[in-house]
C-alpha cells in the first residue's frame, strides 16, 4: 500500500505519518517511511537547491521542474523498489503539495504541474490523507514550539489559508483516493480519526 500525508506547513503532517508508521510497524508491517522533497540521496540533494537561498533564486516554473525531478528519483529509487517487495511506502507529502503550492502561487500554472506530472510520475498514492487544519491555528502552534514561524512568515498566513483551500479542492476533485482528517485536538486525537479512515 502507498499512503501520503498532505497539509499546509504546521498542520502536524509529518508527526501524523511517523505515528501511523509506528502502529503499522506495531502490528507487524514492514512500513518505509519517506518525505518529499527529498527521500532518496539525489532527491535530498535537489532539496537543497529548494528549500536553501533566496526565495526568488528560481522561478516558479524551474520549481516546477526541480520538484517533479527529485520526485522522479524518489519514485525509481524508493518508492517502485518499496511497493515491490511488498512493503507499505508512507510518504509525507507527494505530488498533491506540488499541485497545491505551485498551483497556488500562479493558477495557470497547475496544467504545467499536471502535464509533467503525466510524462514523468504517472503513480498517485492507494490514499492520501490531507491533515486539514485552520492557518490561523498552525502558525499558534508553530510558534509555540518556536519551530514552523520561519516558514510561515515567509509564506505568510493568507498564502497558508490559499493552499488549505487547495488542499480541501484536491478532496473534491479525487473523492476516491483524498481523505481529509481534522487536524485539529492532540496528535493522538488526530492518529484515531487517521485509523479511521484506513481501509480496514
Ligand atoms: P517540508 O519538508 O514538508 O517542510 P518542513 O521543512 O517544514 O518539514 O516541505 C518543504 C517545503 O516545500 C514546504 O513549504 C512545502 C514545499 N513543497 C512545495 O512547494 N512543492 C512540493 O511539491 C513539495 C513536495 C513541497
Amino acid at each position: 500500500m502507498f499512503l501520503s500525508f498532505e497539509g499546509i506547513d504546521g498542520s502536524g503532517k509529518s508527526t501524523q505519518a511517523r505515528l501511523l508508521a509506528d502502529s503499522l510497524r506495531a502490528e507487524g508491517r514492514d512500513v518505509v517511511l519517506t518525505r518529499e522533497p527529498g527521500g532518496s540521496p539525489g532527491a535530498e540533494e535537489i532539496r537543497r537547491l529548494l528549500v536553501e537561498g533566496a526565495g526568488e533564486r528560481w522561478s516558479p516554473e524551474t520549481e516546477i521542474l526541480l520538484f517533479t525531478a527529485a520526485r522522479r528519483d524518489h519514485l525509481e529509487r524508493v518508492i517502485r523498489p518499496a511497493l515491490a517487495a511488498g512493503r507499505t511506502v508512507i510518504t509525507d507529502r507527494f505530488a498533491d503539495s506540488t499541485r497545491v503550492y505551485q498551483g497556488a502561487a500562479r493558477g495557470e500554472l497547475r496544467a504545467m504541474v499536471d502535464r509533467l506530472h503525466d510524462l514523468s510520475i504517472a503513480v498517485e498514492p492507494d490514499l492520501t490523507l490531507v491533515i486539514d487544519i485552520d492557518p490561523a491555528t498552525a502558525l499558534s502552534r508553530g510558534r509555540a514550539r518556536g519551530g514552523n514561524e520561519d516558514r510561515f512568515e515567509s509564506l505568510g498566513l493568507g498564502f497558508q489559508q490559499k493552499l488549505a483551500l487547495g488542499f480541501r479542492a484536491l478532496a473534491n476533485e479525487y473523492p476516491d483516493r483524498v481523505r481529509l482528517i481534522d487536524g485539529s485536538g492532540a496528535p493522538e486525537t488526530v492518529a484515531a480519526r487517521v485509523s479511521a479512515a484506513l481501509p480496514a
